[in-house]
């Protein structure tokens, strides 16, 4: 079949869902994905044909896509931070605003990590909540001279942790564990171990899933997502808490947060007598990360 015809398909049917420059969007993906071709191909070679079989994974994705099912999904890929990424249904797709946090945390302790590098010492970090391994793979690739432990209560999301990490050729030491039982997560380290503590834990209280698009309800684990809208500040509590045990005196801690509750937050994190206590918007203008010092 010549591959316009399939874009021409795609267009028909997805294009009221998505709008026709997503769907090109769509399309140069998966075509560069599955049949290593770059988007000019189809502008040099209009007529250009593909097999039956080559045919086949397009019509599948087509199928997805119509059931809204998100395209790092269908790829099993994503990108994060300039690093490939593997992704499925029990691990969340990695956001912009995550990579603005990386990012914060990067230029922060660039400048300490190079004088690190002098006095030998090693910087341990610790991601709360892994999922991808994202936030922790992407420090530990540029971070120099760190130890980065990632933990999560889900061991099926420890797996693609796990495969990430060789993906992107960083050790890092995976925890799994549930934050929630502190209990549990005293043992994962010995006291004041750590010299950075981040996490983007679930916060999307269920009042707010009216705001939620319908491919993310129906295809991002809501273990990574949800909050009783009695507690939505469950985990944030339990890190702090689980941070006066285990972060260094003037350690630095850094959360993504729910862009509605950020006063709450600072308030929190004074009653938790953090210093320097600084609240970031994202791109978008939202209150979106907190970082604090012991
Ligand atoms: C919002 S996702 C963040 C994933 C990843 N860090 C990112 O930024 O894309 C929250 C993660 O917390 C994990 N999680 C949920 N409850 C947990 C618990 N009680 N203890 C530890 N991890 C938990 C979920 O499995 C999920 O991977």
């Amino acid at each position: 079949m010549i591959l316009k015809d399939i874009l021409n398909i795609y267009h028909k049917e997805l294009d009221d869902l998505f709008g026709n420059e997503e769907v090109n969007s769509f399309f140069n993906i998966l075509i560069e994905h599955y049949l290593d071709l770059k988007r000019i191909h189809l502008v040099l070679e209009p007529e250009y044909a593909i097999t039956k079989e080559e045919e086949q994974p397009l019509f599948e994705a087509l199928a997805h896509l119509k059931s809204q099912k998100p395209i790092q999904y269908i790829l099993g890929e994503t990108e994060f931070y300039g690093l490939p990424f593997k992704v499925n249904q029990h691990t969340l797709i990695p956001r912009p605003e995550t990579e603005e946090l990386v990012d914060w945390i990067i230029n922060s302790h660039s400048e300490r990590s190079e004088e690190s590098q002098l006095e030998e010492s090693q910087l341990k970090i610790l991601d709360i909540g892994t999922g991808t391994g994202c936030i922790a793979i992407s420090l530990a690739k540029h971070l120099k001279k760190t130890k980065v432990s990632a933990l999560d209560v889900s061991e099926d999301a420890l797996k693609i942790a796990k495969q990430n990490a060789k993906l992107n050729e960083v050790d890092v030491e995976f925890i799994k564990d549930n934050i929630l039982n502190s209990r549990h997560a005293e043992g994962v380290s010995t006291s004041h171990y750590y010299d950075v503590i981040v996490s983007n834990p679930p916060y999307v209280r269920n009042l707010e899933k009216a705001e939620i698009q319908p491919n993310v309800l129906e295809n991002e684990p809501h273990l990574a997502l949800f909050v009783e809208d009695e507690n939505p500040l469950q985990f944030y509590k339990a890190i702090c808490e689980f941070a006066q045990l285990n972060l260094k005196d003037n350690g630095t801690l850094f959360f993504e947060i729910n862009e509605y509750l950020g006063k709450e937050m600072i308030q929190l994190m004074k009653e938790f007598k953090f210093k320097d206590i600084e609240l970031k918007k994202d791109m978008f203008g939202k209150d979106r990360m907190i970082f604090g010092r012991k």
